[in-house]
């Protein structure tokens, strides 16, 4: 079941996902070699604590961080950790979401530490620009698939593969609801967007094969063949004038 949110409720995501913003953008600041993935794991929890809010992910079925840190083949749900260094060449990609007031907001973007591989840099400028491709199709009037079809087309043309075992998501009073938002599937499918839907979109996008595998913790998910993996994400609401990204700050 989709619950549609109307503009109060969205303004209230908003809010959440400007927390988000600000809580991601310090921390892409703060990402250099060097430095040790604790310690954007305490930054997030203490803007959260300046914020009153609540980070979304820490206790979410078990998970036992506030800020999803992901590094250069693992593709998701990595921990941060005091024995995780960044070294020039990463890329990390971090997740990150909020509850206030009752509302969640989720969003993801990768890093670059210092500077990396012609490749790497690639990986993340498809992926970014995946989502983008990915937000543009959020349209009332169009159906769910072609935001999914946008973005697996736009990561395959420039040679990388979509991750099938993960996918985007409805967020809002939840942090994860009804629809899941695949990002790969054909265009002029699915059902129809309407206005008051309010989907995180978020591609992971690997740099060779699209197989991943969860790890012995039961949460790190990497590439099965130990390639490079991308991740953005905005949380985006479907207006009537069109998508409307709410984790931008
Ligand atoms: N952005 C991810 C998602 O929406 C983050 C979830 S991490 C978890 O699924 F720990 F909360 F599961
Ligand atoms: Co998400």
């Amino acid at each position: 079941m989709i619950e549609l949110k109307n503009n109060e409720e969205i303004k209230k995501i908003a809010e959440s996902g400007r927390m988000v913003a600000a809580v991601l953008k310090k921390l892409k600041e703060m990402a250099q070699p060097g430095l040790a993935s604790q310690v954007l794991e305490d930054t997030a929890r203490k803007m959260c604590k300046n914020f009153g809010a609540r980070p979304a992910f820490l206790g979410y079925r078990g998970y036992s961080a506030a800020v999803c840190v992901s590094i250069n083949s693992e593709v998701v749900h990595g921990f941060p950790s005091k024995k995780r260094i960044f070294r020039e060449g990463d890329i990390v990609s971090l997740d990150f979401g909020v509850e206030y007031g009752g509302y969640y907001a989720d969003a993801a973007l990768t890093v670059a530490i210092g500077k990396v591989s012609r490749t790497a840099r690639k990986l993340m400028e498809a992926t970014e620009q995946s989502l983008y491709k990915g937000i543009e199709k959020a349209t009332a009037g169009l159906r769910l698939y072609d935001i999914s079809a946008a973005v697996q087309k736009h990561a395959e043309s420039c040679g990388f593969s979509v991750v099938r075992d993960f996918v985007g998501h409805g967020v809002g009073r939840k942090l994860h609801e009804d629809p899941m938002v695949p990002n790969y599937g054909r265009a002029g499918t699915g059902l129809p967007l309407e206005k008051g839907m309010v989907l995180a979109i978020e591609p992971m996008i690997n740099e060779k094969g699209y197989d991943v595998k969860v790890l012995d913790d039961d949460w790190t998910v990497v590439t099965a063949d130990g390639g490079l993996s991308a991740h953005y994400e905005h949380t985006v609401a479907i207006t009537e004038s069109g998508p409307k990204i709410l984790t931008m700050g």
